[in-house]
């Protein structure tokens, strides 16, 4: 059955602490109304605005946000550079208001390819929000899973690290996502059934929510069916849950 009405009440208990998004579907929204696709990276920019709002409300304390990948570089130039252009324009106009909320920004990927007026200013939002606590938002801008993995390794050799200290919690510590809690749950909008090459280690064990709803329409009431899915979830990360009677 569908829920109802948005009310806070209706959400469950359980609420993830770490949401990581997919935001798929920006140049399909944009195709269904003969937009240029670039209108659909802007249209799904205005969404995120509320998402992060949501998370605020709902309580959610960290956000991951999957928005350049290392492999979207691939696409035109016309479209990697408005990307590009998008990330400053939100810097430039939001910074200020994320900051008032308690929004501390943290980014994962590599910025050594960006320009160095874009990177700078991605540094100096860091910079500013480091001291907040009310939501974490973790920008994935030039991620890649793969990518993350081969710098850790290459950082792990660095410093001499032995084989008989490597373990799970040591790879994590070299990641990007070094003192994120991995996701609890992973939403992808727009359908696709794939990782694409997100979260590869940190995803172990969060859990999957699809949804065919394109991200510019992936609203708050979408963002509030995931979490209601997901609290009816049981976690079992391999065990076996022992029976009411045992
Ligand atoms: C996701 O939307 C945003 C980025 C990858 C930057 P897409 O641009 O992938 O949209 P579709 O998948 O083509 O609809
Ligand atoms: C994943 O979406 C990357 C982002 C949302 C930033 P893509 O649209 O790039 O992924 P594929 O090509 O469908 O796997
Ligand atoms: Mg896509």
């Amino acid at each position: 059955m569908e829920p109802k009405s948005s009310t806070l009440e209706e959400l469950p208990n359980n609420i993830p602490v770490h949401v990581a998004i997919i935001m798929d579907g920006n140049g399909r929204w944009a195709q269904k109304r003969g937009l240029p696709r670039l209108a659909g990276h802007r249209a799904g920019t205005e969404n995120l605005r509320e998402i992060i709002k949501a998370c605020v409300e709902f309580g959610v304390k960290y956000l991951t946000i999957y928005a350049f990948s290392t492999e979207n570089w691939g696409r035109p130039a016309e479209e990697v550079d408005g990307l590009m252009h998008i990330l400053e324009d939100v810097i430039d106009q939001e910074l200020e208001e994320l900051h008032q909320q308690g929004v501390q920004l943290v980014h994962i990927g590599q910025l050594e390819r960006l320009d160095t007026s874009l990177r700078e200013k991605v540094k100096k939002s860091i910079e500013l929000t480091k001291d907040n606590h009310r939501l974490t938002v973790c920008i994935a801008w030039n991620y890649g899973g793969r990518d993350e993995i081969v710098c850790a390794i290459k950082r792990i050799i660095e410093d001499g690290l032995k084989p008989e200290q490597i373990c799970d919690d040591i790879v994590s510590d070299y990641l990007f996502t070094s003192g994120i809690p991995d996701p609890d749950l992973i939403i992808r909008t727009s359908g696709e059934m794939r990782i694409s090459n997100f979260l590869i280690w940190q995803s172990a064990y969060s859990e999957w929510y699809v949804t065919p709803i394109l991200w510019p329409d992936f609203n708050r009431d979408e963002f509030r069916k995931a979490l209601i899915d997901f609290g009816q979830r049981e976690r079992r990360y391999g065990l076996v849950i022992p029976c009411q009677e045992d």
